[in-house]
């Protein structure tokens, strides 16, 4: 006997279905190259930054203004250097983090500082795993450039944190002038970026989720080029421009990429503009 075709029923479409489907696989396509990215980069970010960078954590844990009771979260905690730096200051940190190969790096390092108040748990930012109002301190770093809505991350740091509790985000901010060439060199370098954001759209961010800021600060973070390029997974041929960029940059004198490259006998020597920004969740009827 034929088999008979099976009838599939086509269920009328509503206006706004194409859309959420467009943006749902958007979100799995980043998680995906998100995971493929920092799988890969796990051991030699975990390298560069575990014992680096101490006056950047320093400066986390003043802006936080953390106190010895607290409870804090590390949204995107990576190979755990932030969480551990917090541990040694607070009650407890739990980090978070959407690639399992951070959190081992993580484990690893907590286990190397002899570190007991540290749990890790894997995670997106976009729907934490934590009640609301759980905790005192919620701290993120590098992280608001690979994220496609930092709107609902920021929001869900709110949630979780405890009225008049502090939400601390640092990350890179170039400048409005440089904004759009920084953004195509960093994505052609890692194909996880999504958009740094100036200091002011950052600014705005906290506004519209209802924050108030009292303090904020800036830093720069000194990189090499070549140990930035020999640490990502730039898709083939996209070191080579983004060299290309830089020599030119160097030689022009010029700040076009929004990171100060200087070319020292031989090396090129970059510095990222950081700002910090420290929010508190407003108390109910303040
Ligand atoms: C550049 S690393 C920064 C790691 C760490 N915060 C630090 O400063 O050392 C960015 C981290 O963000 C994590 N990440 C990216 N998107 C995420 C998401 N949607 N939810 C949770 N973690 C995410 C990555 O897995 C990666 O570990």
């Amino acid at each position: 006997m034929k088999p008979r075709p099976s009838r599939i029923v086509l269920a009328p479409m509503r206006p706004g279905d194409l859309s959420m489907d467009a943006q749902s696989h958007k979100a799995q396509m980043h998680d995906a190259e998100i995971l493929d990215q920092f799988t890969r980069q796990a051991e030699p970010f975990a390298r560069r930054h575990a014992h680096s960078n101490d006056e950047l954590l320093q400066q986390m844990v003043d802006c936080a203004a953390v106190g010895p009771d607290d409870r804090v979260l590390d949204v995107a905690c990576g190979p755990g250097v932030v969480s551990c730096f917090f541990a040694k200051r607070v009650r407890h940190v739990t980090g978070l983090d959407l690639v399992p190969a951070m959190l081992e790096k993580a484990r690893t390092f907590q286990a190397e500082q002899n570190l007991a108040n540290v749990t890790w748990k894997l995670g997106s930012c976009t729907d934490l795993p934590f009640a609301g109002e759980t905790f005192d301190c919620v701290v993120t770093r590098f992280s608001f450039h690979h994220f496609l809505d930092p709107g609902i991350a920021l929001r869900e740091m709110k949630r979780v944190a405890k009225p008049g509790g502090t939400i601390l985000v640092c990350d890179v901010a170039p400048d409005e002038e440089t904004q759009e060439s920084f953004n195509r060199w960093e994505l052609l370098r890692d194909p996880s970026h999504t958009r740094a954001l100036t200091g002011q759209e950052l600014e705005e961010l906290g506004r519209a989720a209802g924050l108030e800021l009292p303090r904020r600060s800036h830093c720069s973070l000194a990189s090499d080029l070549e140990n930035l390029l020999a640490g990502s997974f730039p898709k083939p041929g996209y070191a080579e421009k983004i060299r290309a960029l830089f020599d030119e940059e160097t030689q022009a004198g010029t700040n076009r990429l929004g990171v100060a490259a200087r070319r020292t006998e031989g090396r090129i020597l970059i510095a990222y503009p950081m700002v910090l920004l420290a929010w508190r969740k407003p108390k109910p009827g303040n």
